[in-house]
């Protein structure tokens, strides 16, 4: 089956820093799929090269099987491709509904102002109740996102990017500033995301990681170090060095 997403020796450096080294990661169609690693390893430059924001250096990005490599951020996301940011990226004075609206308003090219069309255009409207039904953010639709809970306005972000049907959604430390209450309903969103989509998860909560993944790679310092099974990466002696005096949830 032809990859939802690939990278074939992603390589890039900053100056005389190589922040990814020679990557190569194959995502599935539906893949749940986490990418870990300590802090400064490359992540998150790997993510910007993979939505388009940053060019490599050498090798090549495949969306579906098609080289992307040259092709522009919002190109990509035309293809399917999505993100959504290790740092709260939401519009504070938007209401939760206005939010999705907007998302669904860019998604199908509709123009300036779309959230006066939303509750005209039923299409719209009935995406928005799903999407709010399965973030658990109904009863918030009305609030402006700045005064939800931290746990949910990072809900919203993932509502947000599924508001776009990608193929390929790149979940860069969703639980990141996360209070310990409110992590259960993170889990239990990255438990019921659509199963066709295919989902690249940072993160540094184990336990999130262990229970969503069904394969991970482990990044150091912009290389691959290992990649496997859950069972397999837990037991691993040269994870678990990485990890050993690093803290594992830092
Ligand atoms: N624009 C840039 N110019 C120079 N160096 C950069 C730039 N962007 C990132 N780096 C460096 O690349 C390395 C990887 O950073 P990156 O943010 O990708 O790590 P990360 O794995 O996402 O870390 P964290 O877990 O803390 O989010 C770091 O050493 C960082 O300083
Ligand atoms: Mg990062």
């Amino acid at each position: 089956m032809t990859p939802a997403l690939e990278t074939r020796g992603l390589y890039r450096r900053f100056g005389g820093l190589v922040v990814t080294d020679d990557v190569s990661l194959t995502l599935a169609p539906g893949a749940r799929h986490a990418l870990i690693g300590p802090n400064g390893a490359g992540k998150t430059t790997l993510i910007n090269q993979l939505t388009g924001v940053l060019r490599p250096t050498r090798g090549t990005v495949l969306l579906g099987g098609e080289d992307v490599t040259a092709l522009a951020a919002n190109r990509r996301v035309r293809r399917g491709l999505m993100r959504t940011f290790q740092i709260n990226q939401l519009f504070p004075d938007f209401t939760v509904a206005e939010s999705l609206s907007v998302a669904i308003a860019e998604r199908d090219g509709v123009g300036a102002l779309p959230w006066r069309n939303a509750g005209t255009d039923p299409a719209a409207a009935e995406d928005i109740a799903e999407l709010l039904a399965r973030f658990g953010l109904a009863a918030d639709m009305d609030r402006p996102t700045r005064m939800l809970p931290y746990g949910k306005q990072r809900l919203l972000e993932i509502a947000l990017a599924l508001a776009w049907r990608p193929r390929v959604l790149l979940l860069d430390e969703p639980a990141a500033g996360v209070p310990e209450g409110e992590r259960r309903d993170i889990l239990a969103a990255l438990a019921g995301l659509p199963e066709d989509v295919a989902i690249l998860l940072i993160e540094h909560d184990m336990d999130l990681v262990f229970s969503f993944a069904s394969r991970i790679s482990v990044l150091v310092a912009g290389r691959i170090l290992v990649e496997g099974p859950p069972e397999a990466i837990a037991v691993d002696e040269r994870v678990r060095a990485v990890y050993l005096g690093e803290g594992a949830d830092d």
